[in-house]
């Protein structure tokens, strides 16, 4: 995803941009950019790649100012080259924008016929043209802005500086987020407050078609006719300095967080003491919900997955489960006693927006589980569920994904006691698992140094199966997609029982098998799918029950998992798949935290 900074200041801020935009860059991101307002000038450096390639390039050919907008580019429209990089500065006016411009084509069709020469392939420079034409046209900036976004659809944040206005900032956001610091002797904006948290504690979160102008130290917030308008400010938390804590990757460190985020979770929902779900202050009524649709992407799919058995088999309650990307092209049949569910680390993701839109266009009500509450999908929502992870700054999803679960878990457990389909000591037995899930999960993780030979054994592979059966089929989905996202080897999940129909013809000593097999009612077949496996020479890694007699002749190498509940089996094993991708990715010298071609948050259908 994109990353807007906005800097206006009593002193040089070009370096404060840079240093704002490195914060930016865990979102992904394939070129860097900023520009300053100065002595009737524009001045602009842009280049492909990270932002240190911005930073010695302005080593070698600095620009300073007291104003400025900065921007690294995840590549929509145009590939990630320099021209296409942001901002786009076209004479009097220099843009930064984040999301997409549904209409840029038609919008550029009328200006080329105009005579008009684009430089990018961008649908950015349509803003930079359009603006500059109403500059030229005598408008004032804000004018000239304001009637410029009138005529833009589509989902974005745009933050713009002008030639002859040294001190003054305008932007907007619609769909993609946008806020605002106001710190000592700075103004700062931003597409999200850890980039700036270093600069102070509060922010102020711009709302769907405001339009924030800032000159000097002054700043006014106005809405779509201009009128002036407060927001609240909203308290941050600090960004630890380099935010890593001595971890090599912040993945691994996410990794690791998972005991501490998971017990923040769960004892927000459960009621440890009195083995009760903390649901009730949400005074929504569920009583008629007889079934839940849930859609999501990637790792948050899964998660839908997990929670689609949970529901089913504890709650009682069906479920449609779908893809968002797929989700508004098919009849869902909604009904108002149909509840609509969507998961999001980010809350920004395209695909679900999209997809929460529709169900909401088809009166649904609409509970959203997220990690950033203030993100556009829980804004959008009747119910917001907090999953308490925490920033993750690791493009692969880790303790997002187990958080989600914690969630998704406690939901199930409130919504199947309220119906009734289970009663209190099934409900005390479940809420047990859930209290021992941090300290088992504190356990796996001592197997860090066991997976990391399993990775040296397995990093130089061209491909690797995951299998799993029942509430490990979305793991073994799960697995494949860290490991293909972050080691760029290609793994597919697949249903164990599948192997036989047609990926066993892949199966050859040097492809691995992660076969995920619990203590549960599937283990004997999944040891007639390792038997499969190892009678053709397939190198079989076993995540679950390794204590088994059976097992010694297939020369395995195992991680043993002995929990065996309904809730715990799904967070707890997905910690192995987790250190797997990351020590083979590490073994293979990836981008772990920026995997190429990837993006934190995709905010783009
Ligand atoms: C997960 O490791 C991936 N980075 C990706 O699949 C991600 O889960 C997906 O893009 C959904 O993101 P969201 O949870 O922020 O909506």
């Amino acid at each position: 995803m994109c990353g807007i900074i906005g800097i206006s200041a009593k002193k040089n801020v070009s370096n404060d941009i840079v240093q704002c935009l490195k914060h930016l860059s865990y979102r992904g991101y394939d070129s860097a950019g900023l520009s300053i307002a100065k002595d009737n000038e524009i001045l602009e450096r842009k280049i492909q790649g990270k932002v240190t390639n911005l930073e010695n390039f302005l080593n070698n050919y600095p620009i300073s100012g007291n104003c400025g907008i900065g921007h690294t580019r995840w590549a929509t429209h145009g590939e990630p080259n320099t021209i296409n990089a942001h901002p786009h500065t076209i004479s009097n006016v220099s843009v930064v924008h984040n999301g997409i411009i549904e209409n840029y084509h038609d919008l550029k069709t009328i200006l080329e016929k105009s005579g008009v020469n684009f430089i990018s392939d961008t649908d950015t420079e349509i803003i930079s043209q359009l603006i500059n034409i109403e500059l030229i046209n005598g408008k004032k900036p804000l004018e000239a802005f304001k009637n410029t976004i009138t005529k833009l659809k589509g989902a974005y944040a745009i933050v713009a500086i002008f030639r002859g206005y040294d001190d003054l900032m305008i932007g907007t956001k619609l769909g993609s987020p946008l806020l605002y610091m106001k710190a000592k002797n700075m103004i700062l904006l931003s597409s999200d407050a850890y980039s700036i948290s270093d600069y102070g504690s509060s922010v102020t979160y711009l709302e769907d078609g405001d339009i924030i102008v800032t000159e000097k130290s002054k700043i006014s917030l106005h809405d779509h006719s201009l009128k002036t308008i407060q927001r609240p400010s909203k308290k941050i938390k600090k960004r630890d300095k380099d935010g890593l804590n001595g971890y090599d990757h912040f993945m691994i460190k996410e990794i690791k967080e998972q005991p501490d985020v998971l017990s923040h979770a769960l004892s927000y929902y459960l009621n440890f003491s009195k083995y009760k779900i903390n649901l009730e202050k949400y005074n929504f009524d569920f009583t008629k919900i007889n079934r839940i649709i849930i859609s999501a992407c990637g790792t948050a799919y899964f998660a839908g997955m997990v929670a689609k058995s949970w529901f089913e088999d504890i709650a009682n309650i069906k479920v449609d489960l779908d893809i968002a990307s797929e989700f508004r092209y098919k009849k869902m049949f909604f009904d108002n006693k149909t509840l609509s569910l969507f998961i999001s680390q980010s809350g920004e993701t395209a695909d679900t927006l999209a997809a929460l839109r529709h169900a909401k266009e088809n009166d649904q009500k609409i509970v959203s589980v997220v990690n950033t509450v203030e993100s556009s999908i829980a804004k959008e929502s009747d119910l917001v569920l907090p999953i308490f992870a925490g920033q993750e700054i690791g493009v692969a999803s880790t303790k997002a994904f187990t958080c989600q679960l914690a969630t998704l878990a406690s939901l199930v457990l409130f919504l199947a006691k309220k119906k009734r389909h289970i009663n209190a000591s099934q409900e005390k037995a479940l809420i047990e698992e859930l209290v021992h899930i941090p300290s088992q999960v504190l356990d796996v993780l001592k197997y860090e140094n066991d997976i990391k030979k399993i990775a040296k054994d397995i990093h130089k592979s061209s491909s690797a199966i995951f299998m799993g059966r029942g509430a490990t089929l979305p793991l073994a989905l799960e697995g494949a997609l860290k490991l293909k996202e972050i080691s760029y080897i290609h793994a597919e999940g697949i249903a164990s029982g599948e192997l036989k129909h047609g990926a066993i013809a892949l199966v050859d000593k040097k492809l691995p098998v992660i076969v995920l097999a619990p203590d549960d009612i599937f283990y004997v077949k999944n040891l007639s799918n390792m038997n499969e496996v190892y009678s053709r020479g397939g190198k079989i890694i076993l995540v679950g029950k390794v204590q088994n007699d059976q097992l010694k002749d297939l020369k395995l190498t195992g991680i043993n998992i002995e929990v065996n509940g309904k809730l715990n089996i799904p967070i707890i094993m997905s910690i192995p798949l987790q250190l797997l991708a990351y020590h083979v990715a590490k073994l293979r010298g990836t981008d772990i935290d920026q995997p190429r071609n990837l993006a934190k948050a995709v905010t783009v259908e």
